[in-house]
């Protein structure tokens, strides 16, 4: 599932690499829509797990951790709009249309494989970080808003690596 989840990811980075080639903002704008849905659809299938009876030791500390993710990405997105990155009807028709599926995808593969399902947000999140990184080293360094959200990222990235052990135990 590991290899399977990177060739996923260098798939899905290569394609948006090249649609957004020069474009900042607008590759931002895309990234952090689809970022939150992961978090969004933990939650749902916490929540259904939950009304099951099938509620686990880790349960309150899951739902809290993926609130609070998608909450912190929905921030990112919102700043992402305030420096035009959804300004285009293409991007937003990309990004509504994407999250869809990846909002259902990751609900299915969370439900029957959540230690695959972390892992692969969390090489989503080690992505976004890189991203972050790679356009600060562009500006050099000058834009603190984005050290902070790249911060966020890596934050993510171990939340999640904490979340794939504490359900491994
Ligand atoms: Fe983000
Ligand atoms: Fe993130």
């Amino acid at each position: 599932m590991k290899t399977l989840n990177k060739i996923t990811l260098d798939v899905t980075i290569t394609i948006i690499d090249f649609l957004y080639r020069g474009r900042h903002f607008p590759r931002f704008w895309v990234l952090e829509e689809i970022a939150r849905a992961p978090y969004f659809a933990f939650l749902s299938v916490l929540h259904l797990r939950e009304s099951l009876g099938l509620r686990t030791e880790s349960h309150f500390y899951l739902m809290r951790e993926h609130f609070e993710q998608s909450v912190n990405e929905t921030e990112h997105l919102v700043y992402m709009e305030s420096r035009g990155g959804n300004s285009y009807w293409i991007d937003r028709f990309v990004a509504r249309h994407l999250v869809l599926i990846y909002y259902w995808v990751n609900v299915v593969y969370y439900w029957l494989f959540p230690v695959s399902a972390y892992h692969l947000s969390y090489l989503i999140e080690k992505h976004a970080a890189e991203t972050y990184r790679k356009y600060l080293a562009f500006v050099d360094g000058q834009d603190t808003k984005i050290e902070e959200i790249m911060q966020d990222e890596i934050n993510h990235s171990n939340e999640l690596h904490k979340a794939m052990e504490l359900i491994l135990q």
